[in-house]
């Protein structure tokens, strides 16, 4: 498929910093994990596969290599950043777990949940990848190929997702590559990721808040902490004024096209994403149809997600019109990621 290497400018990449580096892409065996823990140790970036979406890598505890990080995505320095551990003691060495973040940890991880957590008096994680809170985002992935970076490695990695600042995530090597290439040190290839959005995220205040609809739908959630977890809005405050969750950027995951969602039908000049059985008028003019899940699966739904986005994309079409998706289950961050990708971009 072509849309790994897109030949049109793309007015937002002009303005980030021009960098050079010959970028090594090696198949996801031991060489690479050895390459892999050897290149964070010296302060180099490393695209790898978590079970979510490709991550983009850096010692959490280098401060030169988190800036390295931050310019090579775009990325605003505000946003702060996930610390990756292989294990749950790694995860206590940082932050401080009250019982039900220990209960959350024991029930999901290794998984696709993300904590947000109050930071150990030393804890190792440089200021700037927390952008100054006294908080730290924390997961343990448990993607094979991440689980072994992290064990070789041995301190904490934090990792975004590796795209560009405001792209669409990687599912894929190739997204990596055609976002990246040049802009870091290694991408370690683990094939296609299998969930497809990102970690769901909890802040473990006083009470737990879903700050980030995610991989972990928020029903599995709420079965453990046995109540219904409040969505934190949007550019919600601490008393002291720190943003709750920072980074939760109203336009993001955008392709080039403008993205209509809910669509009822199709206009000839646009691309549709459908879901589930596609009987939608104007289906038959429309350039390029990609579906999420035929079947209306939610879990196939999110897997294809970020993909079938970069590939309707690809066809040049004006706009993506998007069948409407459930929300319930995996279907709440695939409509969160649905609605970023639509704003703004017209
Ligand atoms: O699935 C994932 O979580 C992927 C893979 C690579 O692990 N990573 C990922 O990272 O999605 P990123 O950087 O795209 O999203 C991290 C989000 C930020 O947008 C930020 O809002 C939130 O985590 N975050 C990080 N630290 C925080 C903190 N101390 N308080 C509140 N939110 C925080
Ligand atoms: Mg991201």
């Amino acid at each position: 498929m072509g849309f790994a290497h897109c030949k049109e400018p793309d007015q937002r990449i002009s303005s980030l910093v021009k960098l050079d580096l010959k970028t090594q892409i090696l198949p996801a065996n031991e060489a690479a994990i050895t390459a892999a823990a050897d290149c964070l140790a010296d302060g180099g970036l490393v695209g790898f596969p978590t079970e979510t979406v490709y991550g983009l890598g850096a010692d959490a505890t280098n401060a030169q290599a988190v800036a390295r990080l931050y310019q090579a995505k775009g990325r605003p320095a505000f946003n702060p950043l996930i610390a990756h551990v292989a294990d749950i003691a790694s995860a206590r060495a940082i932050a401080r777990l009250d019982r039900l973040a220990e209960a959350l940890a024991e029930a999901f991880w290794p998984g696709p949940l993300t904590l947000v957590l109050p930071k150990t008096e030393d804890c190792a994680v440089a200021e700037l990848a927390t952008a100054g809170l006294d908080t730290v985002a924390i997961r343990i992935p448990a993607h094979p190929v991440a689980r072994n970076i992290l064990r070789a490695f041995g301190r904490p990695v934090v990792a975004p997702s590796a795209n560009l600042s405001g792209h669409v995530s990687p599912t894929t090597a190739a997204h990596v590559e055609s976002d990246l290439a040049g802009r870091i040190d290694l991408i370690v290839d683990g094939g296609p990721v299998a969930v497809g959005v990102e970690s769901t995220i909890i802040g473990c205040f006083e009470a737990p808040m879903l700050l980030r609809p995610g991989g972990l739908p928020r029903e599995a959630i709420e079965r453990v902490i046995d109540h219904q977890l409040v969505r934190v809005p949007e550019h919600t405050a601490t008393d002291t004024g720190a943003p709750l969750a920072p980074g939760m950027l109203a336009s993001h995951y955008a392709p080039r096209a403008s993205v209509r969602l809910n669509a009822e039908h199709v206009d000839a000049d646009e691309a549709l994403l459908a879901f589930g059985a596609a009987n939608i008028s104007g289906i038959t003019g429309s350039r390029a149809v990609m579906n999420l899940s035929p079947s209306g699966d939610l879990t196939e739904a999110a897997a294809n997600l970020f993909g079938h986005l970069r590939t309707l994309d690809q066809t040049g079409a004006r706009s993506i019109a998007v069948m409407p998706v459930p929300h319930h289950g995996l279907g709440e961050a695939i409509n969160d990621r649905l609605r970023r990708a639509a704003v703004g971009r017209e």
